[in-house]
């Protein structure tokens, strides 16, 4: 039977002692989705899996999703190849900021999941920030501030209006859809969430998409919001997961920020994800 292991005293878990390729039954189903509740990104080592059993994972968090702008796999529709080769010295990496995915999109993802094949020999690490934990240790004055308030997400990296300047664009093996008005468009969601499954509350703000608070522009937002990402990203609330070929890991969207680091140059690294969803955030 699965076993879970904590791996720091806020955020993230690692699983063991379960096949991925086998059907899982409803005991171990069970306690991965309730690892996932309470841990909010939960991790397999060693696991040799193809798509369609990533899929068949996926769906014990909700249903799977496929997301605008970026294009999917050849052999999959539901699958995104997260790659960066070798030689692409030059480019950024794709998630290299905190964030939560799509934020600005009506319903986003409300998680994901990623399975490791090519890792370079050092690098390539993702860290994920507990925004449960983010909001139950953020200082009065700002709690105060976003309490009952929007915030205003917008698919910058794909719009026109705050397109980044093409020299630090993400290029190369991930194949973007850029500069569409229709990204451009304003999103609210309250800046501190529910979660449906624990009740948990969780901030729901990211320095990506969140363009800035409801009743507020964006100047009067800057300096809410930069205290807020300061605090949110603390390494007291984060994890940090070293990727072995054959890793699988799983994160709820609404729970955390994730962020890629890019310190691989020279060395290719590829991954696989996928995506579901639930209800829009509340
Ligand atoms: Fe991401």
């Amino acid at each position: 039977m699965a076993r879970i292991r904590r791996l720091t005293g806020y955020i993230g878990a690692e699983v063991e002692d379960i096949d991925l390729r086998r059907e899982l039954g409803s005991a171990e189903s069970n306690l991965i989705q309730s690892a996932l509740n309470e841990y909010h990104v939960i991790a397999f080592r060693k696991q040799l899996i193809d798509s369609s059993q990533q899929k068949s994972l996926t769906k014990l968090f909700g249903d799977v999703g496929r997301l605008p702008y970026v294009r999917p796999t050849e052999e999959d529709p539901d699958v995104i190849a997260v790659l960066k080769e070798a030689q692409e010295n030059q480019a950024g990496v794709f998630g290299g900021e905190w964030h939560s995915d799509f934020s600005f999109l009506e319903n986003p993802p409300a998680g994901s999941v990623l399975r490791a094949v090519d890792i370079p020999p050092v690098g390539g690490d993702t860290l994920w920030a507990s925004q449960v934990a983010a909001f139950e240790n953020l200082p009065l004055e700002l709690k105060t501030v976003i309490e009952n308030r929007n915030g205003i997400h917008v698919g910058k990296p794909y719009g026109v209006k705050f397109a980044p300047p093409v020299s630090t664009q993400v290029n190369g093996s991930i194949k973007m859809v850029r500069g569409d008005p229709a990204a451009d468009r304003e999103v609210s969601h309250p800046a501190v969430v529910t979660l449906p499954k624990s009740g948990k509350k969780a901030l729901f703000l990211n320095p990506i998409y969140t363009v800035r608070l409801g009743g507020m522009t964006v100047e009067e937002s800057q300096p809410y919001l930069q205290a807020i990402y300061q605090h949110a990203t603390k390494p007291d609330f984060c994890m940090r997961w070293h990727w072995q070929s054959g890793d699988v890991v799983v994160w709820d969207n609404r729970a955390s920020m994730h962020y890629a680091t890019n310190d691989y140059n020279g060395f290719r690294r590829l991954l696989y994800r996928t995506t579901y969803v639930n209800e829009a955030p509340v």
